[in-house]
């Protein structure tokens, strides 16, 4: 069940160019699943919106989210120091649905990559596709992959790490190795959307994470939306895991 709580900051640190690591102790514990979120009120009376971040690792009480810089608030929360107290308020959203017999393959891009690290902890047994612009970024997550999935395959836009290109470039020679059931993704919109169309092509079910700008993040205020074949879903209530052929990705 949902609720509001007090994380006290055990570490905020840069774990790559502009991408942070932040670890919070949580007064309460957390039961949550792999693609549920979180919102963060930042400490300052400048920021009245929470700010939504994927759940990237936890047990009960402590929690792991990789956030990147991207505008005034990703900034300010990258000064907020050790033992400052945050408030949070989660589990929200739904979770990947998969069955624990499947043969998943999570496909992810940047900081995508931090609520699919959870699949990847809860359940062994999965492999992943790790894409990245240069072997500095892929580097990382593939140090947080490993030991968590079976098989890791990497593409880096320079080729600096793994195949040079993107990840929706070496999806099908992954594809055509093994027989994956499901798969499972997150990162940019455009990435995804391929994605979803390959694993249509190959027949093999696909869920994607999808990311809104986010206001209430309750369902409330319908900032959220998004096209789909059933109308209009909101990404904090109904999602923000979506069946890919659901969605009407906009790119
Ligand atoms: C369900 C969900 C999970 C998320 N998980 C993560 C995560 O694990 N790590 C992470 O780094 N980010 C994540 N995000 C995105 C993150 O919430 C935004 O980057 C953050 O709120 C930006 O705050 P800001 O004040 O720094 O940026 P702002 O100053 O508000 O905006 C700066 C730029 O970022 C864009 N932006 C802002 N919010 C979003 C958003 N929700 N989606 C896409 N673009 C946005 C704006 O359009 C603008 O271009 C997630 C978003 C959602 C909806
Ligand atoms: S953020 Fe308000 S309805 Fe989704």
């Amino acid at each position: 069940m949902k609720q509001i709580y007090n994380a006290r900051v055990v570490s905020n640190e840069r774990a790559v160019d502009n991408l942070f690591r932040l670890v919070v102790e949580l007064d309460a514990p957390l039961y949550a699943m792999p693609g549920q979120f979180v919102q963060l009120k930042l400490p300052s009376n400048e920021f009245t919106l929470r700010r939504p971040f994927g759940i990237a690792a936890f047990d009960q009480n402590h929690l792991t989210m990789f956030y990147r810089i991207v505008g005034r608030g990703t900034e300010f929360l990258s000064t907020v120091g050790e033992g400052t107290q945050l408030d949070l308020l989660a589990p929200l959203g739904n979770r990947f649905n998969f069955n624990v017999e499947e043969k998943i393959l999570l496909v992810g891009g940047g900081v995508g990559l931090a609520p699919l690290l959870s699949v990847a902890r809860m359940f062994e047994g999965a492999d992943a596709l790790i894409g990245g612009k240069t072997a500095i970024e892929a580097e990382l997550w593939r140090n947080e992959f490993n030991g968590a999935v079976d098989e890791m395959f990497i593409a880096t836009d320079d080729g600096s790490l793994g195949a040079k290109g993107f990840v929706t470039e070496l999806l099908p020679d992954v594809l055509a190795r093994k027989n994956y059931n499901v798969i499972l993704t997150c990162g940019p919109i455009v990435m995804m959307s391929r994605v979803a169309s390959i694993a249509r092509e190959k027949n093999i079910r696909c869920e994607v994470s999808m990311e809104r700008r986010m206001a209430c993040g309750l369902g409330a205020c319908l900032s959220c939306s998004i096209d789909t074949v059933n109308g209009r879903r909101k990404v904090c209530k109904d999602g923000p895991i979506f069946d890919a052929r659901e969605v009407l990705f906009d790119v």
